[in-house]
């Protein structure tokens, strides 16, 4: 396959996923790699694009409630939660109906189900008529792609076209609310802990038992470099005097970024970093809720893995 298409015409990238084909499509979080939920040799090849394992399930991208309804039993609590924050970025994980495979869930009986808040891919899932599957389109490990160059630069010769929606605006993957019991957060995201107090009028409780999303793994997201966590400013920056000490190639982020900038400009730093060839990363993490969490998150699986 030669290098991908990158267009802005949703028609076109509607006529390639019903026949059959993989776009990488755009959200408010990252850009998701697109394949119609009903084709199963599609699907089968989005996990091979990644290098993903089977047994990593992939988020169903619906268009309303509705048509989330086809796939997935929204009770009460995901229905709530479906009124307050769809379209956006929160995913629910319910149980899963007879319209969607094994491959799509890798063989559970729950689904994950979200309504971007894009509207060139709301677009298209309407014209495709059916809901997308759409992992982050990353190779897997690496870090999710925020712009449409980043999931060429990933998955060049893999793809068939990118549907470009420009930078994502939040950054950061989707709140995953577990709704197959009393309401657990098993990623978090955008949609905060209080913020999914403020809709149901209860917070949801600490995660139980094993990792109910497979892929939450201790090292994820992670660019080829070494990365390094400060507490604030000052630590990153004897961090950092240390490390060109010792002849180092140093970079610090993070210092002066409001969360919600920090967010949405994490991957492309991280990314940005790779290139450049910094040798030694070093990441303020931010403080207190909110966003920060999902930062904080995301920084912590990135220097998880063991490098030099
Ligand atoms: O913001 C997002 O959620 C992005 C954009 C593209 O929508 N998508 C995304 O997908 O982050 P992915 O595949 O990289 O992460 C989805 C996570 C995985 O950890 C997966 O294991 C979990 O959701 N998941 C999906 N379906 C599940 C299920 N039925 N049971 C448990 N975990 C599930
Ligand atoms: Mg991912």
């Amino acid at each position: 396959m030669s290098t991908p298409l990158i267009t802005d015409d949703v028609r076109e990238c509607a006529r390639i996923l019903s026949a059959g084909g993989l776009v990488g499509v755009p959200t408010e979080t990252v850009y998701g790699l697109a394949a119609l939920c009903s084709n199963d040799d599609a699907v089968r090849r989005v996990f091979s694009a990644k290098g993903r394992p089977f047994d990593h399930p992939l988020i169903v991208h619906v268009d309303s409630v509705d048509r989330a309804r086809q796939y997935g039993q929204l009770n009460s609590d995901a229905l709530a939660l479906a009124e307050c924050f769809w379209p956006g970025p929160l995913t629910v994980l319910v149980p899963r109906t007879d319209q969607v495979s094994d491959t799509v869930t890798g063989g559970r009986d729950t689904v994950a189900l979200r309504v971007p808040a894009h509207p060139a891919t709301l677009m298209l899932i309407d014209l495709c008529g059916e809901g997308l599957v759409a992992p982050s389109a990353n190779r897997f490990g690496h870090v999710s792609p925020t712009t449409a160059r980043h999931v060429v630069d990933d998955l060049d010769g893999l793809v068939d076209a990118v549907l470009d929606g420009g930078q994502c605006s939040v950054g950061v993957e989707s709140t995953i609310v577990d709704c197959t019991t009393e309401p657990q957060v098993l990623r978090p995201g955008a949609v905060s802990d209080n913020d999914i107090a403020d809709c149901m009028g209860r917070f949801p409780v600490s995660p139980t038992g094993p990792s109910r999303a497979p892929g939450m793994l201790a090292s994820h997201y992670a660019p080829d470099t070494h990365m390094i966590l400060a507490d604030d400013r000052h630590a990153a920056e004897e961090i950092a005097r240390s490390r060109q000490a010792a002849g180092r190639r140093t970079r610090i982020i993070g210092a002066d970024l409001v969360p919600t900038e920090y967010a949405a400009r994490l991957y492309s730093m991280l990314r940005d970093a790779e290139r450049s060839g910094i040798q030694d990363l070093i990441a303020v993490l931010p403080h207190g809720g909110g966003i920060s969490v999902a930062v904080r998150d995301r920084l912590t699986k990135a220097a998880a893995v063991p490098r030099d």
